[in-house]
């Protein structure tokens, strides 16, 4: 799923393609999330810049997911101005301050950071949850499935079907309640504050997580069972707010909402009319909270054809 998602980013927000190695991306993330947790928890920090074998293989990793960017970037460098494209980078590039002044190279290439990587990860991991439940809860796949094949027929889904699948809608609300890929959220007070009655001094940090929130019997009935049903009867409008909220809150809520879920929802369109998802039997499938909400051991699944 993670190189489907990041072939899906690349061509989509800057037009390119990646290599073959680009694989290795997923790997690569997952090495350098739990390392800067190993490092956030361990109570001794060796300095980064010591040649450990994990401080290298860092330094590697780093060096990968930079140098694919840095190629995105330099590939439409040197297209120069008679290309125009239409994409999110040619935003980027074109963008200039009140002063007239363009970003940086350092400042692209950050912004092109973030999106190679907001822009890929957060989905994969939704996509990965997805075949697991739907994996779990075979009547939930069948009617998914059933839903599918009334109104797609077989033929992929475009824009204008998601109102007609509220089903597959229904799905993805429920795997992003219960495996939020962003599980957890951050902010600094900048002055004092007080909230449900507690009184917060200036630069503390409040932590608040979707996991928890997510499954808070206050809110959801029977809140760790995988139900898409919930979703049909209008409870997304009934909810208050901060009980569910995959896409954060506020000024800074995910811009890539919209594209995440109709990205999410062609492609589970597109699968999941043509295969069944089977765990492989016995592999453990736990959760691992890293900067998003990867699995410990991924999910190991069989694709088995639907006639
Ligand atoms: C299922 C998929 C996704 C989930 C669950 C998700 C979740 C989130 C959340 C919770 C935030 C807010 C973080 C905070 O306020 O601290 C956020 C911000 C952001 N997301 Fe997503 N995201 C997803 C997909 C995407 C995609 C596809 C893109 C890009 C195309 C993207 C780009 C961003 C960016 C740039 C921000 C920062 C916005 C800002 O600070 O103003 N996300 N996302």
């Amino acid at each position: 799923m993670t190189a489907l998602t990041l072939d899906i980013a690349v061509r989509t927000l800057f037009s390119s393609t990646l290599p073959g190695e680009a694989r290795q991306v997923g790997q690569a993330m997952t090495f350098l999330m739990r390392y800067s947790l190993r490092r956030q928890r361990s109570p001794f920090r060796i300095p980064e810049r010591w040649p450990t074998p994990q401080n290298r293989r860092a330094n590697r990793e780093l060096e990968l997911i930079d140098s694919l960017v840095y190629r995105i970037i330099s590939e439409r460098r040197a297209e120069g101005n008679s290309n125009h494209r239409n994409d999110l980078l040619a935003l980027l590039m074109a963008v200039m301050d009140e002063d007239g002044t363009h970003m940086t190279p350092q400042q692209l290439h950050d912004e092109a950071m973030t999106l190679f990587i907001a822009g890929h990860e957060t989905t994969a991991q939704m996509l990965a949850w997805t075949w697991f439940a739907l994996s779990q809860n075979p009547a939930a796949d069948a009617r998914l499935h059933q839903e599918l094949s009334d109104v797609l027929g077989g033929r992929p889904l475009d824009a204008t079907d998601l109102p007609k699948l509220p089903y597959l809608q229904a799905v993805m609300s429920e795997v992003l309640r219960l495996y939020p890929p962003a599980y957890i959220m951050a902010r600094e007070t900048v002055e004092t504050c007080e909230l449900g009655g507690y009184v917060f001094a200036p630069d503390t940090t409040i932590i608040f997580s979707q996991w928890v929130m997510h499954r808070d019997p206050r809110y959801y009935d029977d809140p760790d069972a995988f139900r898409p049903e919930r979703w049909l009867d209008g409870l997304a409008n009934r909810l208050p707010p901060g009980a569910y909220f995959p896409f954060g809150a506020g000024p800074r809520r995910c811009i890539g909402e919209g594209f995440a879920l109709l990205e999410a929802a062609t492609v589970i369109a597109t699968l999941a009319q043509r295969f069944r998802f089977n765990l492989v039997p016995g592999h453990p499938v736990i959760a691992e909270p890293l900067v998003t909400l990867r699995q410990r051991h991924g999910i190991r699944m069989t694709l088995h054809a639907r006639n």
